[in-house]
C-alpha cells in the first residue's frame, strides 16, 4: 500500500500539479478523461526530438535504426505489462476508439450474426457496432442491462447467448460508475457456451488502475489508450491473441505495412506491421516506455489499493451529505471512478463552480448517453475520477467547496 510519503514523491513527478499558473491550486479529479503526465514522459519526448528524431524502418541510417529498435522495445514492454504471449500480439493504433474500429471493420461477419454489448459502454464501444447493424453486416445487437449494483449479471449474459452470437464487446471498468465487471466469470460463461465467440475487452478505464493479465483473463482482444495511463495522447493499443489477429482483414493500406508492391500484386508484411500502415506516432510510442516502467515500479496493485481507499473515503464523505444522490455504492467491485448528483442543482452548474475553485471534475453524460437514457437521469452526472497523485487533502477541499455550493 502506498503511504503518504510515497504519494508526495509521486506528486512531485507531475509538474502540472505545481504549475505556478494555477497558483499551485489545481485539484485534478478528471483522470478518466485523461491523466496528467509525469516528468519521465515529458523528458523522454524532448530527448527523442533532440537526439534521434527519424522515421522507422529506414534501414540505411543510424537514426532510423535506433528509432526502430526503441519502437520494438516499447512493444516488448507492453507485452510484459499486460502479460501477452508475444510482442507480435501488440498493435499500435491512435487510441481505444481506433482499436475498436479496427476490429469492427476487419472482422468477418455474416448476416445472421449477433453481437453483445452492455449499457455500461462508452460511445466508442457502441457506435462502431450500431454501424455494422445499420449497413446490414450483422442481424442484431443485444444490449445487456445493468443490475442494482450498476454491474452486469452473468445470467443476463447467458440469456442473450445463442448460436448466432459472434462477439461480445464489453468494458472492463465503467467510465461512469467505476464498477469493475466480473470479466473472468463472463469469459468462462461465454466460452462454456461456445468457444468460438470472440471477446473484446475495452480496457480504457482499467489499464491504469488495476493489474492486467490478458492470458489469465483469457480474452481475445484487449484495447486501451496510452493517455489514460499517464502516457501520451495519440497512441492506442490493440492486443489480440495471435490466432484472433490472423482472422482480421487489413484495416488501412499504405507504407510500413507492405513488403513488395507492383500494380498487379502486393505482398504484405506480417502482423503486427500489417495493421500499422503509415508513419506511427513515434515519439509517443518511444516515450510511453518510460511511463510503463515507472508504473511497474510503483506496482498496479498498490495503485489499485490506494485509489480504492481514497474512493471509499469520498463515498463516506458524500453519503453524509443530505442532498447527494450517489450512483453505485457497491463497496467491493469498483475502482477510481464515481458518479453523483445534487438534488435540485444542475450537474453542469456544479462543474462550472468547482472549476472556478481550481477543482476539475467532469459533468454530463461522459460519452455514455444510452446509459443515462436507460436510467432516466436527464442531466447526466458529476463524475470524479482518481489518479495516483490524488490525496486526502484534495478530497477534503473538494468536499468543502461542494458543501459551499449546496449551502
Ligand atoms: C470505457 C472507455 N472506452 C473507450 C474510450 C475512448 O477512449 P479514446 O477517446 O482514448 O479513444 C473511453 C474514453 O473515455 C472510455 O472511458
Amino acid at each position: 500500500m502506498l503511504n503518504k510519503k510515497e504519494i508526495k514523491k509521486i506528486r512531485l513527478n507531475f509538474p502540472i500539479l505545481y504549475n505556478k499558473k494555477f497558483n499551485n491550486k489545481i485539484i485534478y479529479l478528471d483522470n478518466a478523461s485523461t491523466t496528467q503526465k509525469p516528468k519521465n514522459l515529458i523528458n523522454s519526448i524532448k530527448y527523442y526530438y533532440y537526439n534521434y528524431n527519424s522515421n522507422i524502418n529506414r534501414y540505411n541510417n543510424n537514426l532510423s535504426n535506433k528509432t526502430t529498435i526503441l519502437i520494438n522495445k516499447t512493444r516488448n514492454y507492453i507485452k510484459k505489462f499486460i502479460n501477452a504471449k508475444s510482442k507480435n500480439e501488440i498493435i499500435f493504433t491512435k487510441n481505444t476508439t481506433e482499436s475498436i474500429n479496427l476490429i469492427s471493420n476487419s472482422l468477418k461477419f455474416t448476416k445472421n450474426n449477433e453481437i453483445i454489448i452492455t449499457y455500461l459502454e462508452h460511445h466508442s464501444n457502441i457506435l462502431p457496432w450500431l454501424k455494422l447493424k445499420k449497413i446490414k453486416k450483422i442481424k442484431k445487437i443485444n444490449i445487456i442491462n445493468i443490475n442494482k449494483k450498476y454491474n452486469i449479471s452473468l445470467k443476463d449474459i447467458s440469456k442473450k447467448l445463442n448460436k448466432n452470437t459472434r462477439l461480445i464487446s464489453i468494458t472492463h471498468i465503467s467510465n461512469v460508475f467505476g464498477t469493475i465487471l466480473p470479466i473472468k466469470n463472463i469469459v468462462k460463461t461465454i466460452k462454456r457456451f461456445n468457444k468460438q465467440i470472440l471477446i473484446l475487452l475495452d480496457g480504457a478505464q482499467s489499464i491504469g488502475h488495476i493489474p492486467i493479465d490478458v492470458q489469465e483473463l483469457n480474452i481475445d482482444y484487449f484495447v486501451f489508450s496510452a493517455h489514460k495511463i499517464y502516457g501520451p495522447t495519440g497512441l492506442g493499443i490493440l492486443y489480440g491473441k495471435k490466432k484472433k489477429l490472423k482472422i482480421l482483414k487489413k484495416y488501412q493500406l499504405g507504407g510500413n505495412m507492405v513488403k513488395d508492391v507492383n500494380l498487379k500484386r502486393r505482398l504484405y508484411l506480417k502482423i503486427p506491421n500489417k495493421f500499422e500502415a503509415g508513419t506511427p506516432n513515434i515519439s509517443s510510442i518511444i516515450s510511453f516506455y518510460s511511463v510503463l516502467k515507472y508504473l511497474n515500479k510503483i506496482n498496479l496493485y498498490n495503485i489499485y489499493l490506494y485509489e480504492k481507499k481514497i474512493l471509499d473515503y469520498i463515498k463516506y464523505k458524500l453519503l453524509k451529505i443530505n442532498k447527494i444522490i450517489l450512483y453505485g455504492t457497491d463497496k467491493i467491485n469498483n475502482s477510481s471512478i464515481l458518479s453523483f448528483n445534487i438534488k435540485n442543482i444542475n450537474s453542469f452548474d456544479v462543474g462550472y463552480i468547482l472549476n472556478n475553485y481550481g477543482i476539475y471534475v467532469r459533468t454530463g453524460y461522459h460519452c455514455a448517453q444510452p446509459l443515462f437514457n436507460k436510467l432516466n437521469i436527464k442531466q447526466g452526472s458529476i463524475r470524479i475520477s482518481l489518479g495516483i497523485y490524488n490525496n486526502y487533502n484534495e478530497i477534503d477541499k473538494f468536499i468543502y467547496y461542494l458543501l459551499k455550493i449546496i449551502n
